[in-house]
């Protein structure tokens, strides 16, 4: 199994390589590597080198990938003709603009410990029949460790904010990551000082999911009650964030009860005004245990629509198809977001004990889910759509 194709360093300037993937050059960054040269086989992801692979390694993938990666890609650009539709349509720009590659994305949730109050959240601070849980560093280590043997290469590493983890900690826990794994790592850990993020990059994190949640500020203050979290300070840190170098991921909920259709045609401006490199909408459920409880989801159509209209104004983007998406509606719905502009997956790896206590919200899809099954199950629905999982998309 591998979530990325090996490449061949092609040009080195400064700290940009141009890497050939079977003709296909693509540009990334080399500065979490030592000592890289022209003529290397490299696995790159998220426009990052991450580590140099041996002749022979890279030879062993390659024949492997060779003859299925040009046939699905084929397949992908046969599902993307001849566009009638506003999906359809999505679909056609991101085959054309991103083509077949599906970046599949591992996140672990570390703690469900959490000092916000959000109103939506399950595991807010106000939900006291929670059962909380930390994970130490040795833990966050296997969780990593046994995930790089099924073959990924990109880790969200997740938790509620938890001051448990100061700044020096988290910083730890991102360096003996690194040391011991060639992986990116994006954080997700809520809002932190600029200092705190600085060190975690400087530590080798390279990306950051946050997202807004919505970009409507009236609504975001009712949803987010606690110590005057303002809309503002959320995506002036993004912004801070992005112009220190890291991945940005970020995006809203949709159907949160009050959210009206102009607002969330605002997100995704916003998204964008953010320099996103990966958009995230997925649909609010309800948990019964929030003040929200008993509130309705949005529909299928509303979040595809949602996506379309996204991918069309951001034909560059990787737009994710998201956990709560697939709870809601399972693979058939994760298919119906591919065809619809989306090009990411994630895939939950945090040990099992744990899943089902990160409960963001219920019946979370991939609780139950073995990791191999639900790989399988994921690389499945890609190949029938023609699509790889790689991580070829960043120009
Ligand atoms: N429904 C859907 N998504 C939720 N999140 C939190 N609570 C819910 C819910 N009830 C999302 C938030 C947060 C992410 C980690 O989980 O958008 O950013």
């Amino acid at each position: 199994m591998c979530y990325a194709i090996p490449g061949k360093v092609d040009e080195i300037n400064g700290r940009v390589a141009v890497i050939d993937y079977f003709g296909e050059k693509r540009k990334a960054y080399v500065d979490l590597i030592d000592d890289i040269k022209i003529g290397d086989n490299v696995f790159a992801q998220g426009g990052f080198v991450l580590r140099k692979i041996s002749d022979e390694e890279a030879r062993e993938t390659l024949k492997i990938w060779k003859e299925i990666f040009f046939k699905l890609d084929a397949q992908d650009k046969k599902l993307a003709r001849d566009p009638k539709n506003l999906y359809e349509r999505a679909n056609a720009i991101r085959q054309k603009h991103q083509g077949n590659s599906c970046c599949v994305h591992a996140i672990i949730e570390f703690s469900n410990y959490c000092r916000c109050d959000c109103l939506y959240c399950g595991i807010r601070r106000g939900n006291t029949s929670l059962n909380r849980y930390r994970m130490e560093i040795p833990e966050i280590l296997a969780a990593v460790g046994d995930a790089v043997k099924l073959g990924f290469q990109a880790f969200i590493l997740q938790s509620g904010e938890d001051i448990y983890y100061t700044d020096d900690l988290l910083v730890e826990i991102v360096k003996e990551i690194r040391k011991k794994y060639s992986v990116l790592l994006f954080m997700s850990v809520g809002e932190r000082s600029l200092d705190a993020y600085r060190r975690m990059y400087d530590a080798g994190a390279r990306g950051v999911l946050l997202r807004f949640e919505t970009s409507n500020e009236k609504l975001y203050e009712k949803m987010k009650p606690n110590d005057g979290n303002l809309l503002n300070r959320r995506t002036n840190l993004i912004r801070c964030l992005r112009e220190m170098g890291y991945l940005i991921v970020t995006g809203s909920l949709i159907g949160l009860p009050g959210q009206t259709a102009a607002d969330i045609m605002k997100d995704i401006k916003m998204t964008a005004d953010l320099g996103a490199e990966m958009f995230s909408f997925g649909p609010f459920i309800s948990h019964s245990d929030t003040p929200l409880a008993g509130a309705k989801a949005p529909t299928l159509k509303k979040i595809l629509d949602t996506i379309a209209q996204a991918r069309i104004m951001n034909p560059d983007a990787k737009i994710l198809v998201t956990t709560a998406l697939e709870t809601l509606w399972g693979l058939d719905g994760a298919k119906e977001a591919l065809m619809a502009g989306a090009n990411s997956l994630m895939i939950n790896v945090t040990p099992q004990k744990y899943r089902k206590l990160y409960d963001i919200y219920p019946k979370r899809f991939g609780t139950d889910l073995d990791v191999q099954e639900h790989i399988n199950a994921a690389i499945d629905l890609l190949k029938s759509l023609g699509r790889a999982p790689t991580d070829l998309s960043v120009s």
